[in-house]
Formats: C-alpha cells, sequence, structure tokens
C-alpha cells in the first residue's frame, strides 16, 4: 500500500449521490453532526467527504479557494468542525484541467494543491479523471499520490477513473481505493441511458477480486442504499453484496433525514464486519444458475461470509455446499444469520434457505 492506510476498506459518507452540485457549508455540517448522532460513527463510518462543486478560482498565485458563496467559512474551518466531531474530513480534485462539473482541477497544480489539502486538515482525498485530455492514467495518479505522500500528511488516496486506466493493474503502491466502473445509477439493472444499475456493477467488480487487498481496493461506487431508487430488500442487497465483495463502504444517502429502515441497513455490524474483516480478501461468486448465486468470502480465522443471493422475480431455495465453500464435505459448521441476527442450526454439508426475490439471505459458516 502507498501509505498504510485503509487496511480495511473506507467507511464514511460522499455528498455526491444526493446531492450532486447543491452543496454548501450546511450540508456538509448536517451529514457530520448525523454521522456522528445517529450510531453510523458509532459502527464505524469515519470520513465526511465533499465531492465536486466545493470549489472557487484559483488566487494570484495559483492557490485553489472554496466557492465563497457556498462555504463562507472556508474549508479549513469545516475540516476543523468534522474534527471536533471526531470524524475524518475528505475533499474531492481531478487529475484534468478542469473537474467533471467544470470547476478546476489540479493539472499542474498537484504539489500545490496537496500542500493546501494538508494545511486544510484534509484526510481523504477523491481524485477525479475528467477533462485529462491524452493525459496518461498512471502516471497523473502516481504524481497526485507522491504529492500527498510529500505533504507527510496521512491522506487516503481515492482513484475516481472508472476503470478506463485499468488501475486494478498497476495502482497497489498508488491509490488505497480505485473505481472499476462508471458511475452507479439507484436502480436495480440498467436501462437505456441508465448504464450502471447495482447489479451491472456487481458483475464488473466480481471480475477483478484478486487484485483487492489491505490497502488497495477495488471501487465499486458510493451506496445509494436510502435515496429511493431501489426497496429496501434491494437495498439490503447492495449492502450485503457491497461487503462481501470487500468494498469502500461510502453511504450516499442524506444522513440528516434518513427513514428507520435506511438506518438499520447501513449500520448492520455484522455485515459491516465482514466487509471490514482483517483477511481483506474480496469475496467471490461461487455458483450461479441462472438467477441464484452463492458468493463466499474467506474471514480471518477460517471462516467464511456466505450470500445467497436471488437476481430473480420470484423467491427461490438457494443452497451453498461445502464443495462450493472449499469445506471438507462431511463437517458440521456453524450458521449465523446476519440480518436476523441469529444462530441457526448446525449445517452438515450444505446450507440452503428461501430467498426473497431482489433478496439475499446472508450468513457467516464457521468450524
Ligand atoms: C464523476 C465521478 C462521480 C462524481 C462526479 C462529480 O462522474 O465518477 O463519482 O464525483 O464526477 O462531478
Amino acid at each position: 500500500q502507498p501509505n498504510g492506510l485503509a487496511l480495511t476498506p473506507p467507511m464514511g459518507w460522499n455528498s455526491w449521490n444526493h446531492f450532486g452540485c447543491n452543496i454548501d457549508e450546511r450540508t456538509i455540517r448536517a451529514a457530520a453532526d448525523a454521522m456522528a448522532s445517529s450510531g453510523m460513527k458509532d459502527a464505524g463510518y469515519q470520513y465526511v467527504v465533499i465531492d465536486d462543486c466545493w470549489h472557487g478560482p484559483r488566487d494570484a498565485e495559483g492557490n485553489i479557494t472554496a466557492d465563497a458563496g457556498r462555504f463562507p467559512s472556508g474549508i479549513k474551518a469545516l475540516a476543523d468542525y468534522i474534527h471536533s466531531k471526531g470524524l475524518k474530513f475528505g475533499i474531492y480534485s481531478d487529475a484534468g484541467s478542469k473537474t467533471c462539473a467544470g470547476r478546476p482541477g489540479s493539472r499542474g497544480h498537484e504539489y500545490q494543491d496537496a500542500r493546501t489539502y494538508a494545511s486544510w486538515g484534509v484526510d481523504y482525498l477523491k481524485y477525479d479523471w475528467c477533462n485529462t485530455g491524452t493525459q496518461d492514467g498512471e502516471s497523473s495518479y502516481t504524481l497526485m499520490s507522491d504529492a500527498l505522500r510529500a505533504t507527510g500528511r496521512p491522506i487516503v488516496f481515492s482513484q475516481c477513473d472508472w476503470g478506463s486506466n485499468k488501475d486494478w493493474l498497476w495502482a497497489q503502491n498508488v491509490g488505497n481505493l480505485w473505481r472499476t466502473t462508471g458511475d452507479i445509477y439507484d436502480g436495480w439493472e440498467s436501462r437505456a441511458g441508465r448504464q450502471n444499475g447495482m447489479t451491472n456493477i456487481v458483475d464488473m467488480q466480481a471480475e477483478l477480486a484478486h487484485y483487492a487487498g489491505p490497502g488497495h481496493w477495488n471501487d465499486p461506487d458510493m451506496l445509494e442504499i436510502g435515496n429511493g431508487g431501489m426497496s429496501n430488500e434491494e437495498y439490503k442487497s447492495q449492502f450485503s453484496l457491497w461487503a462481501e465483495m470487500a468494498a469502500p463502504l461510502m453511504a450516499g444517502n442524506d444522513l440528516a433525514h434518513m427513514s428507520a429502515e435506511t438506518k438499520v441497513i447501513l449500520t448492520n455490524r455484522e455485515v459491516i464486519a465482514v466487509d471490514q474483516d482483517a483477511l481483506g480478501v474480496q469475496g467471490q461468486r461461487v455458483f450461479k444458475d441462472g438467477d441464484r448465486e452463492v458468493w463466499s468470502k474467506p474471514l480471518k480465522g477460517g471462516g467464511r461470509a456466505v450470500v445467497l443471493f436471488n437476481r430473480g422475480a420470484q423467491a427461490s431455495r438457494i443452497a451453498a455446499d461445502w464443495g462450493m465453500l472449499g469445506y471438507p464435505r462431511g463437517v458440521a459448521m456453524r450458521v449465523r444469520d446476519l440480518w436476523q441476527h441469529k444462530d441457526l442450526p448446525r449445517a452438515s454439508g450444505s446450507f440452503a434457505a428461501e430467498v426473497p426475490s431482489h433478496g439475499v439471505v446472508m450468513v457467516r459458516i464457521d468450524n
């Protein structure tokens, strides 16, 4: 890993999925307040990340400034506020001349911007890939990674180039996480004009499992839980599969106004523990038959987190047999249901359950 950070997948909140460009310091403070008071912080969420649209112009010396209308108190004050809640602060820039929303990018200002971020107390940088022309991906990301390291401040580096530079092939020692796909769309699957529904993202990310590990993670984009485009059953599936794939868990909803159901999903500690397992192995699909899938994630100590996933329109029975999980056939194993929060009877040879349409059954299987 480039900096000794993110030994487990980063957890936090980012403004983009819910607020888009429509942000200001009150929005971000409210998210930090809610993270600290709702149980999210206690469940492990840490980084409060401002996405695109915080920037003002560069000053006469080329220093980046905040949009004075939206962030009148300045970014340093916002970072201090977030730190005072026991949370960490993240910001967003772009490797090209402009961000995706047309604000100033960091191209030609990499070391200068890194120093500015460090002086503000930034703990996390999401670095986008719009308006990069003929720039080379590896050298552009390496330049900012070096600039961040040169500040001496620990800053998680999140590469956001949608898989277009195949970061997994070279970024192990450059970034802590890299996007594997285009932007997620808050829906079950792609439809005209909306390419990357939740299940499409799962299929793309699944191919890359062996590139992930402590300090360097595949990033299937942020959570949509609570944003309204999917059912709670489907959101439980997103949360379970993201944890199973050792994905960064960046909530993308309006934390200050979330429903009880949304909070229950986002703060399920048994599912979060799978995501944060110290072994740091990305789970894989070990069985597929039409709409019925079994996923397995090896855990520290020899257990497995197993997701039975039903993509179909009807409830369906799905079985994980020990062969799929790499266990000897006869052995009796303990089974714990991570959504019902209860131990199930020991199972020998296989574990099967009825899985709701578009839903999961998620269990921990241990010796
Ligand atoms: C790109 C990124 C998104 C978001 C927007 C902001 O599309 O992939 O996650 O940061 O830019 O403009």
